[in-house]
């Protein structure tokens, strides 16, 4: 019998306002067909000016609870992960905490981007094994569309992402057979430096070789708008979420057959099917939610096992491995029965 945690409620919450691929080619020089035939995306979510991260945070967050039969003072920490916080500081999980009226427990933000609900989760699992906290709140939560640039100079970009939130409550439990038990069995976090400015935002930073961490001049050469390349993302996407994922499985003596679900980072429908071709996963176990939503961020992987649920593919007991690899460069997989 061993301490583990595993995850007991899940919720998910995405903005009704529904931005077609047609919807931006009014704003930008774009096509349904581009977008589509590169990407897989149709259509994602864009919240109503008054909304924020924390604001869809709190509502995937109600449904989690609501999920696990728990209230809301049952949860002992939260963490929360994102890249487009609600203001640069205090962190989005301080905001979330107050909009749940759970003052004093202890929050925290995870900074590592599309692999920040993995890295949140693997956090949640120590502090839950190491007998701390019995229940944790870990939320994926991200609005993007009021930090894209919405021209045809932004479009490369700008087409890729959406707004969500997810959310899952990990407590603690007793494994008594690790073969049937729900609970987290392994994860596996990376990152690489060297490759931060190949997907990143410059501005506002304290980086910048100014006085001021935000300047017009900055600010006219659009370094407030996220910057990728590419190219050079999705090959070092493949290569990692392969590597990493292989190396979970391999470590737990997994095999693709024993896994029910994958659940793969959405940033790129083909990024996902190259994986699972060089894995060779069956499609069917791949279950990828980025035509309705596009790339949410920290949130792609919760609301993924949020919908998986609602539409019967995941059940209770079943095997699911996840990936993912986003600006850091960073990576993660993990392993959990659900
Ligand atoms: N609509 C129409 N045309 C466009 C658009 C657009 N939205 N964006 C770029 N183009 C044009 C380019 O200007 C270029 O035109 P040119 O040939 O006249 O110069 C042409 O389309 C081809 O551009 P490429 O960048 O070569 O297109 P590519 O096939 O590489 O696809 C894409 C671009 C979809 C962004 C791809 O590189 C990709 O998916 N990379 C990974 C990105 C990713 O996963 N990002 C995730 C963000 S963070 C994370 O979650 C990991």
């Amino acid at each position: 019998m061993s301490l583990q945690s595993r995850m007991v409620g899940v919720g998910a919450f995405l903005p009704p306002g529904i931005v077609t691929n047609e919807d931006l080619g009014k704003l930008m020089e774009t096509s349904d067909e581009w977008i589509r035939q590169r990407t897989g995306i149709e259509e994602r979510r864009w919240v109503a000016p008054e909304v924020s991260t924390s604001d869809l945070a709190l509502e995937a967050s109600k449904g989690a609870l609501e999920d696990a039969g728990m209230k809301a003072e049952d949860i002992e920490m939260i963490i929360l992960a994102t890249l487009s916080p609600d203001h640069d500081f205090p962190g989005t999980a301080v905001f979330l905490q107050e909009k749940m009226g759970l003052a004093e427990i202890p929050t925290l933000d995870i900074r590592q981007q599309c692999t920040g609900f993995l890295y949140a989760i693997s956090v949640a699992d120590q502090y839950i094994r190491c007998g701390t906290y019995k229940n944790i709140l870990v939320v994926g939560a991200e609005v993007h569309s009021k930090g894209l640039d919405k021209t045809t100079k932004g479009r490369d970009v700008s087409v890729l992402f959406g707004d969500g939130a997810g959310a899952v409550i990990m407590s603690a439990t007793e494994v008594n057979d690790a073969t049937k038990d729900p609970h987290l069995i392994s994860s596996s976090l990376h990152t690489e430096g060297k490759y931060a400015k190949e997907l990143w935002l410059q501005a506002p930073g304290m980086a910048n070789v100014d006085t001021e961490r935000l300047t017009q001049a900055v600010m006219d050469e659009g370094l407030h708008y996220p910057q990728m390349n590419g190219k050079v993302v999705f090959v070092h996407a493949v290569k990692r979420m392969s590597q990493c994922l292989t190396k979970v499985l391999e470590n737990t003596n997994t095999s693709i057959d024993d896994v029910d679900v994958f659940l793969f980072h959405q940033a790129n429908l083909r990024i996902n099917q190259k994986v699972a071709d060089m894995m060779k996963i069956p499609s069917e176990k791949c279950f990828n939610t980025i035509q309705k939503y596009g790339n949410t961020t920290a949130a792609t992987i919760p609301i993924g096992m949020h919908d998986a649920i609602k539409a019967g593919v995941l059940k209770p007991g079943m095997l699911v491995a996840s990936a993912a690899f986003g600006s850091g460069f960073t990576w993660a997989a993990a392993l959990w029965r659900y």
